[in-house]
């Protein structure tokens, strides 16, 4: 795999407290605790969101023992705005410096971005600027291209946008179909995002 980033970065002194924002089946929050507990990641995660009820990332992350809140977005009073302002909230209070999105299916707004000024960080499966949105590996296949990936960014207020920190390229093989090249996808995801964060951590600026 053809991963952009240069060597693991310097170990921090203090572990960074994350929270994981996910809707899915969790295998990216089991790669993050792995690589934590291995210390290639020097973080703990304080707590993981779910807005999905149901979803088999509730299950990881009882496994795993860590706390996990289910947020549903749907009914929720007050719209988009009053869900993320909502959300900040429930983050400053469990200790959360950053925000790690693996599989949150939402647009962020103001009130969680600016929370935590680039301090927030999405994975997306597929060699951002290319198919951003739903269907990212549908769309490579569709596109017939030769090299897919992922990407982790900084996440801004559009769908899959903000400055990128790292990507991974996975190759299209002739015989793949959607579900072949959304594993190798995802395999490729579970060495990337822990590595991004790393680094994203270490080149922490704001105060
Ligand atoms: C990942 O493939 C990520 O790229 C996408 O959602 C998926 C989440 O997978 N945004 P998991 O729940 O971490 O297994």
């Amino acid at each position: 795999m053809l991963l952009s980033l240069p060597d693991p970065p310097q170990p921090l002194a203090t572990p960074a407290p994350l929270a994981v924002l996910a809707s899915g089946r969790g295998s990216n929050l089991a790669a993050i605790a792995d690589a934590i507990t291995s210390g290639a990641l020097a973080a703990r995660i304080v707590l993981v969101v779910c807005n999905v009820p149901g979803a088999g990332v509730i299950e990881v992350a009882r496994s795993l023992n860590i706390e996990c809140i289910v947020l549903p977005h749907q009914g929720f009073v007050g719209g988009r705005a009053a869900y993320d302002a909502a959300l900040a909230a429930l983050l400053k209070r469990r200790g959360a410096r950053w925000v790690v999105m693996a599989g949150w299916m939402r647009i962020a707004t103001s009130a969680l971005l600016d929370a935590f000024p680039d301090r927030v960080l999405n994975l997306h499966p597929s060699l951002l600027p290319s198919f951003p949105g739903l269907h990212a590996a549908q769309q490579a296949l569709d596109a017939g291209v030769c090299i897919t990936g992922c990407t982790v960014h900084y996440v801004a207020q559009a769908v899959d946008a903000g400055p990128i920190i790292a990507q991974a390229a996975v190759r299209v093989l002739p015989q793949d179909d959607l579900s072949a090249l959304t594993q190798r996808i995802q395999l490729a995801e579970h060495t990337l995002y822990p590595r991004a964060i790393a680094h994203a951590l270490s080149q922490e600026t704001s105060p």
